[in-house]
């Protein structure tokens, strides 16, 4: 017989909102991510718009991605907005010293980047230099995207965008612990305010600034930003990757057995713990949580794909990944009144892709199904619940085998997603359905006959969303058989 697990919804006690930012993609200059992903050129066979590619762009509107954290990443730190803007042949060719180290064309820059926003129906999530730039260069960037008038408009005008951009979001800097410049975190603290100071939004508007946050556990960190620079940020973010053992990473994306499998659902369910503990931490000075927590890296990190250039982190994606996904936006609903912008990473063929892409060729990945099926979260309310579940455990990893979270969007529908963390095992959920009324059920499942299904160039659609038919309701519980290694979106009526 199939286990149980029970879930208890509060529907009278609704939570704070599932704030649409959290499924916000990443794109750095980094690999296939921006060039060959997204940019393939005016002139390019593909069929594209401006130069970027019609099949990617239109998966990506179908997503509804509302957000898009750009140029890194470690790259952001060394770039410099004034290459890329103006002629593209003029511009200069850099190398991109830590992906690769391949040129950097540049033909992507400020102009490009806000027409893809625009194709995609995206805001704008921009990351600042401070690693080796300067306050006055971040000024000035901030200045010729946003300002209505004077010599930066002209210019940005001259350069073929006459409107001022939006810029909501704004981060000073990236990985200042690391690649963003080494610093420790008192140092990255005071540069934090000194940069924060200079990035001035025009009358009128605002520009949320996002300090650079921790690595994984460094609660310090996150202490010592909230403690010297919270009045001068809006938010502070957190990276933490699903790597499966250690740094450099060595797992394989796609050949792994059951172990390889629980491994890796055991280091996503880690983000629990680490929102937990760093929203705790921002509680101490903020406990009216004003500012909010960005994790705006995370995903799966494996080994890069043979024959690829290892600095491009180019990865297959599995039904494992899609799992991770969806555990990763369950504990997002948790936490949603203090995590209100996260970023898997990365949008396109760099580790946690939404999409693949090789020449003209594209894919969706599971992950991308499983972002589909989360759309209706976008700024619906969060409904608390209760979850009992069995546990699954393979060798020393041990979790709870059911993940779940539920939402009440705006026009009063409730959501549930549920996932089967267990390869082997079905699962029937009882979810009492406190506060909540519904007569019918409807929804979609992800699953596949094996662990590492996934999508490639030749077989593009074996693993995608199915209809689901294993809910229903009767009076105020909704049953669910829930397959082994399926992640299930619920619709309730
Ligand atoms: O996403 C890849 C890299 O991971 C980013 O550039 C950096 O911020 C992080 O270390």
């Amino acid at each position: 017989a199939p286990d149980t697990a029970t879930v208890t919804l509060h529907g009278e006690k609704p939570g704070p909102v599932y704030d649409r930012r959290i499924f916000t993609q990443f794109a750095e200059h980094l690999g296939n991510g921006i060039y060959g992903g997204l940019w393939v050129g005016k002139n390019s066979k593909i069929p594209n718009t401006r130069g970027f590619r019609n099949d990617v762009v239109g998966a990506l509107k179908e997503l509804g991605v509302p957000m898009v954290r750009w140029p890194g990443g470690c790259f952001a730190d060394e770039y410099h907005w004034r290459e890329g803007i103006g002629a593209q042949a003029k511009r200069p060719v850099k190398i991109n010293t830590h992906w690769g180290g391949v040129t950097e064309p540049n033909e992507v820059g400020t102009h490009e980047f806000m027409d893809l926003m625009d194709q995609i129906g995206s805001e704008a999530y921009i990351s600042g230099n401070v690693g080796n730039g300067t306050p006055r260069e971040m000024a000035e960037w901030v200045e010729y995207m946003t300002a209505p008038a004077g010599s930066l408009a002209d210019e940005r005008a001259k350069n073929g965008h006459k409107a001022p951009w939006k810029v909501p979001y704004f981060g000073i800097g990236n990985e200042l612990w690391g690649c963003g410049g080494n610093m420790s975190a008192a140092y990255a603290a005071d540069e934090t305010k000194r940069y924060a100071t200079f990035v001035v939004a025009p009358e009128g508007t605002k520009i949320l600034k996002v300090a650079s946050g921790a690595n994984g556990d460094d609660y310090t960190w996150t202490e010592t930003m909230m403690r010297d620079a919270a009045k001068q940020i809006d938010g502070v973010s957190l990276h933490y990757y699903t790597m499966s053992g250690g740094w450099p990473p060595s797992a394989s994306a796609t050949e792994f057995d059951e172990a390889g499998w629980a491994h890796t659902l055991a280091d996503a369910e880690r983000m629990e713990e680490l929102v937990a503990k760093h929203s705790a931490m921002m509680d101490k000075f903020d406990p009216q949580k004003k500012l909010f927590l960005a994790v705006d890296e995370w995903g799966t990190w494996f080994a890069p794909e043979k024959g690829t250039n290892p600095g491009f982190l180019r990865q297959q994606n599995t039904l494992r990944d899609a799992l991770v996904a969806s555990v990763h936006l369950d504990i997002f609903a948790k936490h949603a009144d203090r995590v209100r912008v996260t970023a898997i990473a990365q949008m396109v063929n760099v580790l946690q892709a939404m999409i693949l892409t090789d020449g003209a060729k594209m894919v969706k990945t599971p992950t991308y199904y499983v972002y589909e099926m989360y759309k209706p979260y976008m700024d619906a309310t969060v409904l608390p619940i209760d979850v009992k579940s069995p546990w699954y455990n393979k060798d020393q990893w041990t979790m709870p085998g059911v993940s779940a979270s539920a939402v009440r969007d705006k026009a009063g529908k409730v959501h549930v997603a549920l996932s089967n963390l267990d390869p082997n095992k079905p699962v029937t959920v009882g979810v009492a359905l406190g506060g909540v009324s519904a007569s019918s059920v409807s929804g979609r499942i992800l699953t596949a006959a094996t662990m590492n299904a996934h999508n490639d160039f030749t077989t593009p659609n074996a693993i995608a969303p199915a209809a689901f038919t294993g809910a229903r309701i009767d009076g105020t519980t909704l049953t669910v058989a829930l397959p082994a290694k399926s992640v299930v979106m619920l619709d309730l009526q």
